[in-house]
């Protein structure tokens, strides 16, 4: 196991003392008071629950824990992923048929005896959730069969998720905010004190992926605070300028922005910890949700009556991008990536190619519904802080000044948490892929036919990436390669272009490469980082 003591380090690290409360002009409480207790938040622990996860269902459901507990144990797993063709992989197949056999056979559980309890509700659903990842994706894959998720899974999970308000498949919330328990049970949870119950992989570096991630959430709940302190000023439009208003709405944005610096720290160091191809050849496999293959997944003997939506016919699988802490943030300055708002002094940006402007929207229904509650009554704030930073921007006030400009600056911190992520995705997926590709068509030539990019510069692979996205215009990446460390603008230009063959000069460029939420993974964070640059505020010069 690798030691996480360095991370846990780097985390404590950044933990800072907050700055002295500022005098806040508070008038009288509003309906728009923020309260955590309303939106089930813990003020220690943000979207990951206070009274911890628990661990075991109680016995009448033995046999979902049971089945968990012969996949969820790494290289004694019973299960591979059905394309695995390696010697283990192959030798699992007996065992992965007779375990499904077993999921097959189960009796469908009631699970009204859970209803009004929300610590076994969210177990159950990421017991189920990961039970139908493992037995879907350890079927051999087929182009033309649809996978079908058997009534003992699909019954309960679907009903479970309608209780809950969230999508019957693995979410963000089942891999990370319900999927932890202290490492030391006799102190709470906290950054340095975190372990991971489930996983596919039986890896670290999936362990270490989703503790980044729960590090974020636990990191991210100071910047629920100053959200709240913000929405509990009530600002009134008539003392917008009053010096004290000014100076509290300006201390809540640098607050703000510290907290978002550290966010981009902890989800650097996932480099450390978790290793680009472990993820992409034995993590994210398992990842992938009903809309992930040639057909969507059949929730078998799942009707209306259950809860079942249409919508979730087809459904992604978990993602950084259903966090509802990521979500908050950019309710909280009033990030819209829709695109739709152009009446606020939004810079217009030509929305790229293949901009899916309705996946952040459509991410919102892999979260517990009291968290997209949350969501709302932060969207839905009386005075938005990026309609306060608008309101004053042609003051000639220093404090107003002031105020944009650290609005501004928390702007450019969430858009540098995105730099960040959309190099690590880079790395992470679409390199992985494109070498990938390279050795099937090293492996077996004929394969070759499908469209190719053109011969990467010598080098670190990943640089080469970064560069091709800088030729493409993205001059933000201009900037060291995290892997090589190299600064992209000192990576050696491609040599020329061997000729391409007559199957390659059909296209130079490879079809997109497609994340688990389903769409162009390039475009889609570039799209996500364009928009959140849109809310900077101009400034009259
Ligand atoms: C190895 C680490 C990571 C990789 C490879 C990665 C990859 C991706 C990919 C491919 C997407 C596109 C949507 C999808 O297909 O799901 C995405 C979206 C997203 N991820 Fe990550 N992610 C990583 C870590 C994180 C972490 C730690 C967070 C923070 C909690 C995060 C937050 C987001 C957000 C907010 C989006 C939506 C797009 C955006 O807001 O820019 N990711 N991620």
């Amino acid at each position: 196991m690798h030691s996480l003591n360095a991370l846990v380090h780097a985390a404590s690290s950044i933990v800072r003392q907050l700055p002295p409360t500022p005098s806040f002009c508070i008038s009288k409480p509003s309906p728009n008071i923020l309260s955590f207790a309303e939106f089930d938040i813990s003020p220690t622990t943000g979207f990951i629950p206070s009274t911890i996860p628990l661990r075991r269902l109680p016995p009448p459901y033995g046999p979902w824990e049971c089945a968990l507990d012969l996949v969820n144990c790494g290289v004694d797993s019973v299960l591979a992923l059905g394309e695995d063709t390696s010697p283990d992989g192959l030798a699992k197949r007996e065992s992965g048929e007779r375990w499904r056999q077993n999921i097959r056979d189960m009796p469908v559980l009631p699970t009204e005896p859970m209803e009004g309890c929300i610590r076994q509700q969210r177990r159950a659903h990421l017991v189920l959730a990961y039970l139908v990842h493992f037995y879907i994706h350890s079927l051999a894959p087929s182009t033309s069969i649809a996978p079908v998720v058997p009534a003992p899974l699909a019954i309960p999970l679907v009903t479970i998720s309608h209780a809950l308000g969230i999508a019957p498949i693995l979410t963000y919330a089942d891999t990370v905010l319900w999927n932890v328990t202290p490492k030391n049970i006799a102190q709470p949870l906290a950054p340095g004190n975190i372990r991971i119950l489930t996983n596919f992989s039986g890896t670290d570096d999936e362990e270490a992926f989703y503790e980044v991630c729960a590090q974020i959430e636990l990191f991210g709940a100071e910047a629920l605070h100053i959200m709240a302190m913000y929405q509990n000023l009530n600002i009134k439009d008539t003392y917008r300028l009053r010096l004290d208003t000014l100076c509290s709405v300006a201390a809540c944005l640098g607050q703000i922005t510290t907290h978002i610096e550290d966010l981009t720290t902890i989800l650097k160091g996932v480099h450390n910890w978790c290793a680009p191809k472990t993820f992409y050849d034995n993590i994210r496999p398992w990842f992938r949700g009903s809309s992930s293959g040639p057909i969507p997944w059949v929730y078998e003997g799942v009707t209306a009556a259950h809860g079942w939506k249409e919508e979730w016919r087809t459904l992604s699988g978990p993602s950084g991008g259903q966090s509802t802490l990521m979500h908050a943030l950019d309710a909280f300055l009033d990030v819209d990536h829709s695109m739709e708002k152009t009446d606020d002094l939004r810079t217009f940006i030509t929305p790229r190619k293949g901009n899916d402007r309705s996946f952040m929207r459509r991410m919102q229904q892999y979260m517990p519904a009291v968290q997209r509650a949350f969501l709302d009554h932060i969207g839905g704030s009386s005075f938005p802080i990026r309609q306060f930073a608008t309101s004053v921007s042609n003051s000639i006030s220093p404090n107003a000044k002031e105020v944009v400009n650290k609005y501004n600056s928390a702007v450019i911190a969430l858009r540098k948490f995105r730099d960040a992520h959309l190099k690590i995705a880079c790395v992470y997926i679409v390199v992985q892929a494109r070498k990938a590709e390279a050795e099937a068509t090293f492996m077996s030539p004929e394969l070759a036919v499908a469209p190719r990019l053109p011969p990467a510069p010598s080098g670190c692979p990943v640089s080469a990436m970064l560069l091709r996205l800088v030729a493409e215009g993205d001059a933000d990446l201009l900037a060291v390669c995290p892997i090589s460390g190299m600064n992209i603008k000192d990576v050696p230009s491609a040599p020329a272009a061997t000729p391409p063959s007559s199957t390659h000069q059909q296209s130079a460029k490879s079809a997109p490469v497609i994340g688990t939420g389903g769409t162009d993974v390039v475009s889609l964070l570039r799209s996500c980082r364009d928009s959140t640059s849109r809310a900077i505020v101009p400034t009259p010069r």
